[in-house]
C-alpha cells in the first residue's frame, strides 16, 4: 500500500472532511469553510445546502443568498452583485453600545460611553443613515477624517447629545465647516493632529465668535499589532507628543480657552488583533487624561479610536485577520482600564468614545461573484496521438503503473524529475511540440493519480509535496468581477476574507481550485484563502456545470467599497439592500437597487464624452460607406450597437 513516511502539521478537521469516502453532509460544509467560526452567528448553512444570513441572529428572519441573488437578477442585476443585510447594521450597533452600557453598569463607572462611527469605513449615504437611526437611542454619533466626509456627517446628524468627532489634518475651510455645526447647537469635536492646528482653531474661533471645542490626538508610545500598526507608535504620521501636548495647553491659557480642551484622542491602527496591545494603550491615554484633568482642563472624553477587529479567518487567533477578544471583553477591558488608572490619580471617570467602524459594518454585506469557467491545468493534451515510444513517455508510464506499490513521495519525486528533463530537453530542441505536448499530458495524469492516493491517507500522513501538487493541480475558476474594484485590501495587504460556495453545500466540494479575476492582470485573484491552522492558497470548490455556480466574499463590509478602483475599467458592481419584513411571503424584501456602473460612467470619470465619441465613430462609419467599404443599412446598425454597448456595465454579461 502506497505510503508516506513523514507526518504533516495540517489540520485534521478540515482535511477529513475533504478527504473522507463517506458521505457529505452540510455539517461537512460547515467544518470544511469554517462558517461558525467567522460568521459570528450571522451566517449558516441550511439542509438544502444553501447558504443563509440571519441579520438580526436570533432575533429575525433567515435569508437564503441564493434567492436574493436570483431576485436580483430577475430585476435586470447580475453578479458581481454587492448584497447589503441593512438589518445587520442595526444589530451591530446595538450590539456595540450595549456591550459598553453593560460594562459601564457592571463597573458603576460614572461616565457614559458615546460612541461614533467613522465614515471613512463605508461612507455609503444608505449605510451612513441605517447607523445614525440605529444609534439614535444611544446618542451614537459620526467620526469624519476630511471636508467632504464634515459636510456629510453635517448633514445627516440631527442629535445634538450625540458627537461629531473631526479628525484628519485641516484647512481653515474644515474648521469654519466645524464651527458652523457649533452654531447649529452639535457636539463638534475638532481633533488637533498636529500644533499648528490648535493656533488655527483657536484664531478662527475668535473671528467667528464661537466657542470651539477642540480634542488632541495623542502620540502613544504603545504601537498597534497587524497591517495597520504604523497608525501609531512615535514615528506615526498623526498625534502629538508631550512636549506639543503641553503647547496646547499654554495656547489655550493664553487664549483665554482653557475650558475648550474637551477630548483626548488616540488610535493605534485598524483590526488590533491582540486585546493586550489595546490595554497598554488605553492605560498609557487614561495616565495623559488624569494628569491634564489634574493640570485643570475640564477635559469630558476619552476616545480610544478604531481597533476593534474582525475575525475574518474565525481562528480567534493573534493572526492578522482575527481577534482573540470579543465585543463585549473589549468594551469591559477598556471601561476597567479607564476606571481603574483614574481611581488610582483620584480623577472623574471620562466619558467614553469609541470609533470602530469595521467591528460595525463588515458583516453587512457579501459580494457574490459567479464562476464563468474554468482554465483547464496542462496536460489535457490528446491522448490519441499516435507516436513511438519515446524513452519520456515510457518512463512516466511506468512511474503511473507503479504507484500503488510504492511511496506516493518517492513516485511524486521521480515524476518531478522526468518533467524536468523534458523541459530540458525541449530546450536543446530534442522534443518535438506533439512529444512535449504528450509528456505534459501524461505527467497531470500520474500527479493526479498520485493526489487521489494521498486523499486516502490517513491526514496526519500528509507531506509538504503534497500541498505543493495540490497547488499545481488546482483549477483555476474564472469569476466575474474585479479584485482592484470590488477586494482591494486582499490585493494591496494580503486581507483575508471568508469565500464559500452560497449554494451546493449539500454536495461534497470534488475540486481544488484558485479564484482569478477577470482583469488582465495576473494579480487579479484572489490568492489566499482562511483555513483552520493557517492561510490555504486553494479553496475546495464544486465542479462548474451548465448552471450558474455562485460564490459568496463574505465580510466586505469595512472600507472596500470606496477603496477599490477601476483598474480596466470594471466600475461599480451592482448592489442591492435587503430588509427583513415578516409581513413578506420571504420575510424579506429588496429596498435599493443600485446598478452598477455603466461603460459611459467609468469612461466619463477618464474625460471621455459619450457624445463625442459616438460623433467620431459616426464619422469614422460614414466614411466607409463612402468607400464601399461596407452597406449604409449595416453601418447604421453597427453605431447603433456602439451606442448601446455604451451604456451596459462593464462586466461580463450573459445573454
Ligand atoms: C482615526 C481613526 N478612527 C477610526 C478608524 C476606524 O478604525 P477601525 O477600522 O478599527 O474600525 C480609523 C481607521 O483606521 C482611524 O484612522
Amino acid at each position: 500500500m502506497a505510503s508516506f513516511g513523514r507526518a504533516s502539521v495540517r489540520s485534521k478537521e478540515r482535511e477529513a472532511a475533504e478527504f473522507s469516502l463517506e458521505s457529505w453532509t452540510v455539517k461537512d460544509a460547515k467544518a470544511m469553510y469554517l462558517v461558525d467560526r467567522w460568521g459570528g452567528g450571522y451566517f449558516e448553512v441550511n439542509e438544502n445546502g444553501d447558504m443563509t444570513v440571519l441579520p438580526l441572529m436570533g432575533r429575525g428572519g433567515k435569508i437564503v443568498i441564493r434567492e436574493v441573488v436570483e431576485a436580483a437578477r430577475a430585476k435586470g442585476l447580475a453578479c458581481p452583485l454587492l448584497i447589503r443585510f441593512q438589518d445587520m447594521l442595526h444589530h451591530r450597533v446595538r450590539a456595540l453600545n450595549e456591550a459598553f452600557n453593560a460594562a459601564i453598569s457592571r463597573k458603576r463607572f460614572k461616565g457614559v460611553y458615546r460612541g461614533v462611527f467613522p465614515i471613512k469605513v463605508n461612507q455609503l449615504r444608505e449605510v451612513v443613515e441605517e447607523i445614525v437611526n440605529a444609534g439614535r437611542p444611544f446618542h451614537y454619533g459620526l467620526e469624519v477624517g476630511s471636508k467632504p466626509e464634515l459636510f456629510a456627517a453635517l448633514s445627516l446628524h440631527t442629535d445634538n447629545d450625540s458627537l461629531i468627532i473631526c479628525n484628519g489634518y485641516k484647512d481653515d475651510r474644515y474648521i469654519r465647516a466645524a464651527l458652523l455645526g457649533r452654531r447649529l447647537g452639535k457636539t463638534v469635536m475638532l481633533v488637533a493632529e498636529k500644533l499648528s492646528e490648535v493656533e488655527k482653531i483657536v484664531s478662527i474661533a475668535k473671528e467667528v465668535g464661537i466657542e470651539p471645542m477642540i480634542g488632541v490626538r495623542l502620540r502613544l508610545s504603545s504601537k498597534g499589532a497587524g497591517k495597520w500598526s504604523e497608525s501609531s507608535g512615535s514615528a506615526a504620521k498623526f498625534g502629538l507628543s508631550t512636549e506639543e501636548l503641553l503647547q496646547v495647553t499654554a495656547i489655550l491659557r493664553e487664549a483665554g480657552m482653557e475650558s475648550a480642551l474637551r477630548l483626548l484622542h488616540f488610535h493605534i491602527g485598524s483590526q488590533v488583533p491582540d486585546i493586550l496591545i489595546i490595554k497598554r494603550a488605553i492605560r498609557e491615554a487614561t495616565r495623559y487624561y488624569a494628569k491634564l484633568r489634574k493640570m485643570g482642563h475640564p477635559i469630558e472624553y476619552l476616545d480610544v479610536g478604531g481597533g476593534l477587529a474582525i475575525d475574518y479567518d474565525g481562528s480567534r487567533t493573534t493572526s492578522h485577520s482575527s481577534m482573540n477578544y470579543s465585543i463585549r471583553e473589549y468594551a469591559r477591558d477598556i471601561v476597567y482600564n479607564v476606571a481603574d488608572v483614574c481611581d488610582e490619580e483620584n480623577v472623574p471617570h471620562p466619558n467614553l468614545v469609541s470609533e470602530s467602524g469595521r467591528a460595525v459594518v463588515a458583516h453587512h454585506s457579501v459580494l457574490v461573484v459567479e464562476a464563468l469557467n474554468t482554465v483547464e491545468k496542462p496536460g489535457k493534451a490528446p491522448a490519441n496521438i499516435a507516436m513511438e515510444e519515446h524513452k519520456l513517455l515510457r518512463e512516466l508510464r511506468e512511474i503511473g503503473e507503479m504507484v500503488e506499490q510504492r511511496e506516493l513521495a518517492e513516485s511524486w519525486h521521480d515524476l518531478v524529475q522526468i518533467r524536468e528533463e523534458s523541459q530540458k530537453m525541449f530546450e536543446l530542441g530534442l522534443l518535438d511540440l506533439q512529444l512535449k505536448a504528450r509528456t505534459e499530458g501524461l505527467f497531470w495524469e500520474v500527479a493526479e493519480r498520485i493526489m487521489r492516493l494521498a486523499s486516502q491517507l490517513n491526514v496526519n500522513d500528509l507531506p509538504e509535496e503534497m500541498i505543493e501538487l495540490r497547488r499545481e493541480l488546482a483549477d483555476q475558476y474564472i469569476c466575474n468581477f474585479s479584485v482592484f474594484q470590488s477586494l482591494l485590501d486582499h490585493w494591496a495587504l494580503q486581507a483575508m476574507f471568508p469565500v464559500v460556495p452560497i449554494h451546493r453545500l449539500d454536495e461534497r466540494p470534488t475540486a481544488r481550485a484558485r479564484l482569478a479575476d477577470i482583469t488582465c492582470d495576473s494579480d487579479g485573484k484572489i490568492s489566499k484563502y482562511i483555513h483552520q491552522d493557517d492561510e490555504d492558497d486553494t479553496l475546495p470548490l464544486h465542479p462548474v456545470n451548465s448552471r450558474p455556480y455562485y460564490l459568496g466574499v463574505f465580510l466586505t463590509g469595512a472600507y472596500q467599497d470606496i477603496m477599490g478602483d477601476l483598474h480596466n475599467l470594471f466600475g461599480r458592481v451592482n448592489e442591492v439592500h435587503v430588509f427583513l419584513d415578516p409581513d413578506e411571503p420571504c420575510g424579506y424584501y429588496l429596498e435599493v437597487v443600485i446598478p452598477g456602473s455603466s461603460i459611459s460612467e467609468v469612461l466619463g470619470m477618464v474625460q471621455y464624452d459619450t457624445r463625442e465619441m459616438v460623433a467620431r465613430v459616426k464619422a469614422q462609419v460614414d466614411a466607409a460607406i463612402k468607400q464601399d467599404r461596407i452597406k449604409p443599412s449595416d453601418g447604421m446598425k453597427l453605431l447603433e450597437d456602439y451606442e448601446k454597448g455604451l451604456r451596459d456595465q462593464t462586466y461580463l454579461y450573459n445573454d
